[in-house]
């Protein structure tokens, strides 16, 4: 989407993954605080998102919508300008349908101008546009609806589409949102975060600046996975260029998921360029003849994943030097790139050639 927004794919947090509806604005403040406090706001994470559940179910007489007098008593415009004191940016969240999928508020369908509006006038920079309650009507009716709304509301939002790929995003919506989901929820567990990698991977050619693949948040620090699977997750969502939105408590995070949220410095669309019985290379070119690359054994037993060099595009004589970067240490390779990699783990490189 042409707006200025999403020249490198999002960084931020979102309520969701872990919270549900269980949001109030003191956990929101508190996050905002630790976003800046442990660090992850210098790395580039700047969106406090909240999700589904924030409003009243009924709108106010004049038919806008009202925040949970229960959950944020404040209101939302003061917890945007406590979020922005703090230097980050805050999102909020809709649905194009009648009511989210919660059934606890309702959603945007027919109030687009309105609702788009209103989060204006509250300061806010994103949002998060949900798809139940639709009454089967086309994606491709509903979101171009808000995006020209948010387009004309007096301020510029980060539009992040979450129509679970129905209706291959990828192929419609580079000029309707910043992002698009294309996939549909994910779960804190090995299957479906694998699973979803694979499906958002089809679509590697059609994400760049201003319009990313999207498949779903992260889970890392959730507790449904290993440390090593959660770091597969991580590194396939960095190289994939898909928003990296961490949906833990990062208040009260234990240092293995800090050492895994804190260890992103690529700027590469990656995609899996080879997979034998679980044995899969993700790759793809960085600036300067640089190469990205992770080796992932997806299989059930420890196994050597190996990647040529004519798999990620690099002359055949070539030597480089590998620099691990979760190791946070550096090799010389030639031909070929290898190791022996535990189930479910992965192996992160910058192949520089020399
Ligand atoms: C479905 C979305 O895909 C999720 O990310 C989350 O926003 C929930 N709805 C909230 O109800």
């Amino acid at each position: 989407l042409g707006n200025g927004l999403g020249n490198t794919p999002p960084m931020g947090w979102n309520s969701w993954n872990h919270f549900q509806c269980d949001i109030n604005e003191e956990m929101v403040r508190e996050t905002a605080d630790a976003m800046v406090s442990k660090g992850l706001a210098a790395l580039g994470y700047e969106y406090i998102n909240l999700d589904d559940c924030w409003a009243e179910l009924n709108r106010d007489s004049q038919g806008n919508m009202v925040p949970s007098g229960s959950k944020f008593p404040s209101g939302i415009k003061a917890l945007a300008d406590y979020v922005h004191s703090k230097g980050l940016k805050f999102g909020i969240y809709s649905d194009a349908g009648s009511q989210t999928c919660s059934k606890s508020m309702p959603g945007s369908l027919g109030h687009e101008d309105q609702d788009a509006k209103t989060f204006a006038s509250w300061g806010i920079d994103f949002l998060k546009y949900d798809n139940c309650e639709n009454n089967d009507i086309s994606p491709k009716e509903r979101y171009p609806k808000m995006s020209e709304a948010l387009a004309n509301s007096g301020r510029t939002i980060f539009f992040s589409m979450c129509e679970w790929g129905s209706e291959d995003p990828a192929l419609w919506a580079k000029s309707v949102g910043n992002s698009w989901r294309t996939t549909g929820d994910i779960q804190d567990n090995w299957d479906s975060m694998t699973s979803l990698a694979d499906q958002n991977d089809k679509w590697a050619s059609y994400a760049g600046p201003g319009g990313w693949n999207d498949p779903d948040m992260l889970e890392v620090g959730n507790g449904g996975m290993t440390t090593e699977e959660y770091r597969s997750h991580f590194s396939i969502w960095a190289l994939a260029k898909a928003p990296l939105l961490i949906g833990c408590d990062i208040r009260g995070m234990d240092d293995t998921t800090y050492g895994l949220l804190t260890n992103n410095k690529l700027g590469v669309q990656g995609r899996k360029v080879k997979g034998d019985a679980g044995l899969e290379v993700w790759a793809g070119p960085l600036s300067d003849n640089r190469v990205a690359v992770v080796l992932w054994n997806r299989s059930s037993s420890k196994a050597t994943v190996t990647a040529s060099w004519s798999d990620i595009g690099l002359e055949q004589g070539k030597v480089v030097d590998a620099r691990d970067l979760w190791e946070h240490s550096t090799k010389s390779a030639s031909g070929q790139i290898s190791a022996e990699i535990d189930s479910h783990a992965c192996k992160m490189y910058v192949l520089t050639p020399k």
